[in-house]
């Protein structure tokens, strides 16, 4: 499983690859929103140099010409760039054409297993479920993870299931469990990925001990 980080910022994105465990980042115009005093280009293009795989930059045009214009214009930024595109009629058609020209497409906003079957037919090279968005709701969100992954291996679809909304660590298991490619990550669920209260624990001791046992060779002149 590959894990992504959801993120438009770019300290955070920094981070996370130095940690070695990050190979893409996803954006959508919300996180984008929060970063401030940068062009929406300048951020994709820096993003995209930082980390060293896929880099979903969404499209927010609202007819067919306009998407397939926009999608055109922002995968020319970079050869990491993913177009993203929200799932409904247009987005379709215009998943269909740009993906026969080799664009590579995330759709976007996917809440069922039909809507990810559709991306997938139109060509879509990763088809993000949102599964805390389903849970806010009282669905249960990772149920599209599964019947995604089931469908695109009974049919041989190439495209990649990209766990989205993820909310916390628990999430992550269970879309690794049922065999989603991606996982992309708010930076705050990284971080709790990485902790563990009996880690934090036995590393005090650990020092500690071997602080005692140092000071003691000293003393013994061992
Ligand atoms: O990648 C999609 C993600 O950013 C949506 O997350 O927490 O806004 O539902 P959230």
């Amino acid at each position: 499983m590959r894990l992504f980080l959801d993120t438009a910022n770019i300290e955070q994105i920094r981070e996370g690859v130095k940690m070695g465990i990050i190979s893409g980042v996803t954006t959508n115009p919300t996180l984008m929103a929060k970063e401030k005093g940068v062009s929406y280009r300048d951020r994709v293009v820096e993003i995209c140099e930082t980390v060293n795989g896929p880099v979903s930059a969404e499209c927010t045009a609202r007819d067919v010409d306009g998407l397939i214009g926009e999608a055109r214009e922002i995968s020319a930024w970079h050869t990491h760039v993913v177009v993203k595109i929200p799932i409904d009629e247009i987005g379709l058609e215009a998943t269909s054409i740009l993906s026969k020209e080799g664009i590579k497409i995330n759709m976007t906003l996917i809440f069922s297993a039909n809507q990810a079957l559709l991306a997938a037919t139109a060509g879509a090279t990763f088809v993000s479920p949102f599964v805390g968005r389903l849970d806010d709701a009282g669905q249960d969100g990772m149920e599209v993870v599964r019947e995604s992954v089931e469908i695109f291996d009974q049919y041989h679809l190439p495209a990649q299931v990209l766990a989205a909304s993820l909310r916390h660590p628990r999430h992550v298991i269970a879309a690794a469990r049922l065999g989603a490619q991606i996982a992309t990550l708010p930076y705050a669920l990284l971080k709790a990925m990485v902790k563990h209260p009996l880690t934090d624990v036995g590393i005090e001791r650990f020092l500690a001990d071997s602080q005692a046992y140092e000071k003691e060779s000293a003393r013994s002149g061992a």
